[in-house]
């Protein structure tokens, strides 16, 4: 941390917004002071821009750590984002243009997402879906995963997204946590020329869980019309969904939510092995989605926004479906890798689609820096305007060249940081009234309250220490579900009456923060979370392995890369093919996300005297590093002979 604060306090550049920008910004300096002097009004205004049914009492209640925002307020969130788009000139543009992997094209407008939606909803109450009731959904990024949100959005069911590089396993806790009745998924989704065969790796997840009567598969992954022997179906549980929405009318009333009725739940990694299910509610969490969509992102009636993230993120929720379709946005939906079938695909997706907004990762744009420069210069990326980045801190070299290769020195950049947890962005530029610096996602949102903190809990102004949220806000979860004193401790308990987020954090002498990731036992892997115990547990349920210990290295391209020391049991020889084997069961346990880049075979682990393995030393071989402190060992020469095996190994 203390390199990486130097090295980040040398960064002198400045970039303040255009003048030509500034003059036409959707934002504006009197929404900061709007909210600075009243908070509750300025988000008060912001719940105004949507269509309520029933007006709220209450702006906010609060008794810490439950929020109810807009109480007494009733609201559909897929009308929000359908039906009032319908009445004027918005009714016949493009929603949702939509890009397969293997180049096929589809555009919804709004009118006839709106009439999908209709029947997928109808579809869904025909299964015996009811408001309250939970559908899992494990689709490839297809126009259907928006359209089953939206669904069950309309019809008040919780959707739980599960992300389609999940494994059969990860599925099934995911399905078994939030009892789930319908799970949606599809025959097969593309991934580098390659189907993934959701559908097989759903069946092995339903097998376990009980809760699940009917599943509902999107014809995606091959053959032409009427080809359907990808997927096995069962009888009497399984339906395509293309049948199943062909008998149904495309009319289906929008249910009248509370505004605190539960939207979604969104499994996210832990210090634990077990997923959290993340709540979010439907009024307070469509307020910041859609406020940070107009905002952050400039919105104009125009704009082709492109976020890159797949629907089973948290980005995925709130900047590809309900913050820009609750602004009658047109978003740009696209399937598959970024370098298939070459190396260009995105740069040929923001030409061909003339993308204005581009919201991305750091982890894409450093393999972006790697492929070189020929590759975006050889399209024409005239149409853009603005640049995002989120999920992990953005290095200033790839800030630049962001800046320079895809912006061509005209764009801004906002860097946004926030967490599923939060629902929606919460520190971040404001195109046209922000002055940006490389590396520094800059303040928070109007109406957003952070602070340092130093371990104690004790507020800083400036230097390094703990990001803390000192106010409710609109996005927020509202549990963890099924286990609220989860929730309590696990954010609440850190520092008392604050919110902690995870994240180690830089205020400089400006009030810039500067992210400098998490100081707990979740990874950050290419932008997705991962938790050490997830993949330790992974990794000791295997046969041969007696104990396993997880740290996160630094990587040049994803960020942080997941190194493994493992103890095999008695009688078992550490090998090269066990080493495969070990990653083949670790995709299969999590999901390919959480393969070990590194696992280094140990007859022992470093301990504490009480037995804990000292993480913290680990990732110091790992990364390379002299080790630290190792006086609180109970043998200091496990450590250090780990060291040499670490350095001589390949
Ligand atoms: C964690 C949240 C929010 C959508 C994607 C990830 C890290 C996220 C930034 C940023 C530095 C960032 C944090 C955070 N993070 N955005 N702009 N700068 N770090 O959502 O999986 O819930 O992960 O991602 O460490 O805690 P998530």
């Amino acid at each position: 941390m203390a390199d990486q604060l130097d090295t980040l306090l040398d960064e002198g550049r400045r970039f303040p917004p255009s003048a030509e920008f500034a003059a036409n910004a959707v934002a504006t300096q009197a929404l900061y002071d709007a909210a600075a002097r009243d908070r509750l009004a300025f988000w008060e205004e912001q719940a105004r821009a949507l269509d309520w049914m029933t007006p709220w009492t209450r702006v906010l209640d609060w008794k810490a750590p439950h929020a109810r925002w807009f109480d007494g307020g009733q609201l559909n969130v897929a009308a929000n984002c359908l039906d009032r788009h319908l009445s004027g000139p918005r009714r016949n543009k493009a929603a949702i243009i939509w890009e397969g992997e293997p180049g096929d094209r589809r555009v919804y407008t709004y009118w006839a997402l709106a009439r999908e939606v209709g029947r997928a909803a109808n579809a869904l109450k025909r299964l015996g879906v009811r408001k309250g009731d939970r559908v899992a959904i494990y689709l490839p990024m297809v126009p259907e995963a928006a359209i089953a949100m939206l669904a069950c959005a309309r019809i008040g069911a919780v959707h739980s997204v599960v992300f389609g590089g999940f494994s059969a396993e990860s599925l099934r806790d995911r399905i078994q946590d939030a009892t789930a009745t319908v799970l949606i998924t599809a025959d097969g989704g593309y991934r580098r020329g390659q189907v993934l065969p959701l559908k097989r790796i759903a069946d092995e997840a339903v097998a376990d869980c009980p809760s699940i009567r009917h599943v509902v598969v999107v014809r995606r992954g091959h053959g032409g019309e009427g080809d359907e022997s990808f997927a096995e179906m069962t009888e009497g549980r399984d339906h395509w969904w293309h049948r199943l929405l062909d008998k149904e009318s495309p009319h289906c009333p929008p249910e009248a939510m509370d505004s605190e009725d539960l939207l979604f739940i969104l499994y996210t990694s832990g210090t634990t092995g077990k997923p959290k299910g993340i709540v979010h509610s439907s009024g307070g969490y469509l307020t910041q989605a859609a406020a940070t969509t107009k905002y952050v992102f400039d919105l104009r009636e125009e704009d082709i926004f492109w976020c890159t993230a797949d629907v089973g993120w948290v980005t995925g929720h709130s900047y590809v479906v309900y913050g820009p379709l609750a602004n009658g946005a047109t978003v740009l939906m696209y399937e598959g890798a970024p370098d298939w079938p070459e190396r260009d695909r995105f740069w040929k997706l923001i030409a061909r689609h003339g993308v204005t907004v581009f919201y991305t990762a750091p982890t894409a744009i450093r393999a972006f820096m790697k492929w070189g420069t020929s590759h975006p210069a050889a399209h024409d990326l005239s149409t853009l305007r603005l640049l995002g980045s989120v999920g992990e801190p953005i290095n200033p070299e790839a800030w630049m060249w962001y800046h320079e290769h895809v912006g061509r020195g005209n764009c801004p950049i906002v860097d946004t940081w926030w967490q599923t947890e939060t629902g929606g962005i919460m520190i971040t530029a404001l195109p046209g009234v922000t002055t940006t610096k490389p590396g520094s996602a800059t303040t928070p949102f109007p109406g957003i309250s952070v602070e340092l903190v130093d371990t104690t809990g004790k507020p800083m102004a400036k230097g390094g220490g703990f990001l803390t949220l000192t106010e409710p806000w609109p996005g927020m979860l509202r549990t963890i579900y099924g286990d609220d004193a989860r929730y309590q401790e696990t954010y609440w308990s850190r520092f008392p009456g604050r919110y902690f987020a995870g994240d180690g954090a830089k205020v400089d002498d400006d009030g810039y923060w500067w992210l400098l990731g998490r100081v707990d036992d979740v990874l950050n892997v290419a932008g997705h979370r991962i938790g050490t115990m997830e993949v330790e547990s992974a990794l000791v349920d295997h046969p041969s392995v007696a104990e396993a210990a997880v740290v996160g290295k630094a990587h040049e391209l994803k960020g942080q890369a997941i190194a493994a020391f493992v103890t095999v049991k008695e009688g078992v020889k550490p090998s090269a093919e066990l080493r495969d084997d070990l990653r083949e069961h670790v995709a299969r346990k999590i999901g390919a996300i959480a393969k070990p880049d590194d696992i280094l075979f140990s007859a022992d682990l470093p301990k504490t005297r009480s037995g804990k393995i000292m993480r913290r030393l680990l990732k110091d071989i790992a990364e390379g590093r002299a080790l630290g402190d190792t006086t609180t060992l109970a043998d200091p020469n496990v450590v250090a002979r780990l060291k040499e095996m670490y350095e001589d190994k390949e």
